[in-house]
């Protein structure tokens, strides 16, 4: 299995190209699903998830085509997908997929909306926490279908359709969200989602359903409202920057010291992150390129946070701030309020020196003048990019095993962190 090897202690100056955010580019692809016409999607980043969902959307009979380079094209651009659904030969989405991959259970509302049925495993559980689908049914459920569980499949059927509802989420949830606009654009009526996510990643599924026909109003704020339409047609849509890949490059470029443009990232879509690295000590500037971040040998500052849904500070930069913190100048506490065990990371991060204490949802870490190198495994994808975070500021050798994990989520990492001055380099088996 691959690792990757880190050599602490050097500044990161450059430039760091920030790719297409794979948790909109998951939705997307599953959006294709609701279409028999072609969906061309452009900056789609080159990960493993996006891979595997390529595989789990051709069981159900979607082609993928991935044209190749155009004059003009960067070296490292993000890949055009062109994806077509034209017939749905399997409603299946079977235990061995899926597992793999959360979002792949999404695939039920648009295979409910296209075609009356869709048998999809439950997803099981997953190293941040229980994770459970049951809004994500209730929201199928209230737009007229009907569940059963069998074999640990998820059985739904709408023999006559889906039609619009209210549906009123009791807390917030990105997939419940996803599932709910899926389901209702092909919805016979009008459908009302309350308490919808707000996520950027919502927006943008909204903004590609909207130039494929469907008619939404309200996406990124809490209430959305969709009139059902009976088709959809193809669509071009470009997948809009990562802001969690984002984020986690602006928290190395505070940890290390040093200067770095985020290249393409959008300050509007990750102003909490922004405000906190600035309370820290980071100086942020944007401009069209995109996000600059830059500090000096100063002292981090230790701050408070607790994660929230969009525009709140991200659960899926609450590791990365950890590690941030272990070298801050004071204590910092940081809450998780999303997911209940998401602070796998915490004990990894001990072993490089840091000092932090669990106490029930918070985590409270009292700075370090320095960590130190050390093997380390990574048990997630957010929380093996906190490790090389701490790894890029630890002093000698930090190894972080199971990057596989890693490779779901971020796109050539070494490459992007190597050509910022970084000591990274990926070792093979
Ligand atoms: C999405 O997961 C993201 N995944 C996650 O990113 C992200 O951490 C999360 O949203 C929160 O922002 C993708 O976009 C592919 P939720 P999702 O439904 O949709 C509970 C990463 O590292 N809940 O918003 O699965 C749930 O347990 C990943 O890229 C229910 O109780 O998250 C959690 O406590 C990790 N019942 C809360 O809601 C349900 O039916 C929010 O989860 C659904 C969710």
């Amino acid at each position: 299995m691959d690792r990757i090897r880190i050599t602490g202690g050097r500044p990161l100056t450059g430039t760091i190209p920030i790719s297409g955010a794979k948790n909109a580019a998951l939705p997307l692809m599953i959006a294709s699903l609701l279409t028999e016409e072609t969906l061309t999607l452009e900056n789609v980043p080159r990960l493993a998830d996006v891979a595997l969902l390529q595989r789990i959307l051709g069981n159900h009979g979607v082609d993928i085509t991935v044209p190749g380079k155009r004059p003009g094209d960067g070296q490292y651009q993000g890949q055009t997908l062109q994806i077509s659904a034209a017939r749905i030969v399997d409603t299946t989405a079977p235990y061995e997929l899926v597992s793999r991959m959360r979002a792949s259970f999404w695939v039920l509302a648009p295979l409910l909306a296209r075609v009356g049925e869709a048998r999809v495993s439950m997803p099981g559980g997953c190293a941040i926490g229980t994770r459970p689908v049951d809004l994500l049914l209730m929201a199928m459920e209230r737009l007229g279908a009907e569940i059963d569980i069998e074999g640990g499949y998820v059985v739904a059927r709408a023999p006559r359709g889906l039609r619009g509802a209210e549906i009123v989420f009791p807390k917030v949830t990105v997939g419940g969200t996803h599932t709910a606009l899926m389901g209702a654009v092909l919805a016979r009526g009008t459908t009302v989602i309350e308490n919808a996510a707000q996520e950027p990643e919502i927006v943008d599924l909204a903004a590609c359903l909207t130039k494929m026909g469907a008619r939404i109003t309200g996406a990124g704020t809490p209430r959305i409202v969709v009139e059902g339409v009976t088709r959809l047609s193809g669509a071009r849509h470009t997948v809009l920057p990562d802001r969690i890949e984002a984020g986690t490059y602006a928290m190395a470029v505070a940890m290390t010291g040093g200067d770095v443009l985020l290249e393409g990232a959008r300050p509007d879509l990750m102003q909490a992150a922004l405000d906190v690295l600035v309370q820290a000590g980071a100086e942020v500037s944007a401009n069209n390129a995109g996000i600059r971040v830059s500090r000096n040998g100063a002292w981090l500052e230790p701050v408070t946070v607790a994660t929230a849904p969009f525009p709140g500070f991200p659960t899926d930069l609450q590791a990365q701030l950890m590690a941030l913190m272990a070298r801050a100048k004071g204590s910092s506490r940081i809450t998780e309020t999303i997911f209940e065990n998401r602070f796998m990371h915490v004990q990894e991060l001990v072993r490089l020196g840091a000092h932090i204490r669990l106490e029930g949802d918070t985590a409270i870490i009292d700075g370090v003048e320095r960590l130190k190198g050390a093997p380390v495994m990574a048990t997630d994808l957010r929380a093996s990019v906190s490790l090389v975070i701490a790894g890029l500021a630890a002093e000698g050798e930090t190894v972080v095993h199971r990057v596989y994990h890693l490779d779901r989520g971020f796109e050539r990492l070494e490459q992007k962190l190597a050509a910022c001055g970084a000591a990274i380099e990926r070792l093979s088996g």
